[in-house]
């Protein structure tokens, strides 16, 4: 018996002292198993005296059921902690290749575009737009273009084979826009419309068959050149820096009369940048204004044009061949 009290007095030591599962099991061996002094007695029992048997038999069952209590009490703490270390050890760490989503941004073409937008927007204008696919009345013929003009040549203009018809093209520039705008809409006008243009260019480092216009368009009563050359150098300084210098040299289009060339000095060198004229009225009289009452000034410039010198970029061709390389300069 006594043995048996040094045992139980041991046991929480051992069995605490367990590191882990398998250091447990051979601690329990040694309390409870056949070797143990537990099991010894147990087998023991036999050669006590009748009287004594039931005495010690129940002190005997007491210690070993104090004794597998406690041997159970460590193992839950020793299978959690086990547990445990299972779920550290094979935990997947999900961000270690996880994907990381690419934000786009707008391309460069598009934000000079709206560059120039906010530019008029600020001054009154509404953004229109038209189709670019179009027909001869509304590229030529509204907009005053003579028959024998070049420009409406297939050696200029794209033009689309379209069930039995011959008069539909690609737009060759945005000035249909102007005729399409008048006609659906009364006076006064203050619009700007930028869209994509066709024409059949070679594609080199400064033409490609497509690229973007910005027009712009005004009738009003009393609209004069003084009113669009004010409006074109408030856009130019807006658009490439206050001191920028302008130049408006005489030219000649067809739905436009006077009729000028906007050019632009940038570091040194002047630069075609756009078209623009007072609103010839045979014009306004194709899209039933009345040129006695409505005067305007129109313009139309290219977008690529703009962007070129601004940017530093070289080469046409930049702006459509989504190089990534050349996208990121422009975020
Ligand atoms: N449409 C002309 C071009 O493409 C530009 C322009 C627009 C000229 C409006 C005058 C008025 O060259």
């Amino acid at each position: 018996m006594k043995r048996l009290d040094a045992i139980l007095e041991a046991a929480p030591g051992l069995i605490d002292g367990a590191a882990d599962l398998p250091a447990l099991a051979s601690v329990e061996a040694e309390l409870l198993g056949k070797s143990s002094v537990v099991g010894e007695l147990r087998r023991g029992m036999g050669k006590l005296d009748p009287e004594q048997r039931p005495v010690v038999g129940a002190k005997l069952q007491e210690a070993a059921d104090q004794l597998k209590t406690q041997v159970a009490r460590r193992r839950e703490v020793l299978e959690m902690a086990a547990e445990r270390e299972l779920l550290i050890s094979d935990r997947l760490d999900l961000t270690l290749d996880a994907w990381v989503p690419t934000v786009g941004t707008r391309h460069l073409i598009t934000q000079v575009i709206e560059e120039v937008t906010d530019i008029f927007l600020g001054l009154g204008y509404v953004v229109a737009d038209g189709p670019e696919v179009e027909n001869v009345w509304y590229n030529f013929d509204a907009l005053n273009t003579p028959d024998w003009h070049p420009s409406r040549l297939e050696s200029d203009t794209l033009y689309v084979e379209y069930r039995e018809r011959d008069d539909v093209l690609m737009r060759v520039h945005t000035s249909p826009v102007q005729a399409r705008y008048m006609e659906a809409n009364d006076p006064p006008v203050y619009i700007i419309a930028p869209g994509r243009t066709f024409r059949t260019d070679t594609w080199d480092a400064t033409h490609s068959p497509s690229f973007h216009q910005i027009e712009g368009l005004v009738v009003d009563e009393h609209i004069t050149f003084s009113d669009l050359k004010g409006t074109l150098i408030h856009f130019v300084h807006e658009f490439f820096g206050p001191d920028t210098e302008v130049q408006f040299n005489p030219h000649f289009f067809p739905f436009t009369e006077p009729s000028a060339e906007l050019h632009v000095k940038l570091d040194g060198t002047w630069l075609e940048m756009l078209g623009c004229g007072v609103v010839d009225p045979d014009v306004l009289v194709n899209v039933g204004y009345d040129p006695d009452k409505y005067s305007g000034f129109a313009f139309g410039m290219g977008v690529e044009r703009l962007a070129m010198p601004k940017y530093g970029i070289k080469d046409i061709r930049r702006f459509y061949e989504n190089d990534l390389r050349v996208l990121r300069q422009f975020p």
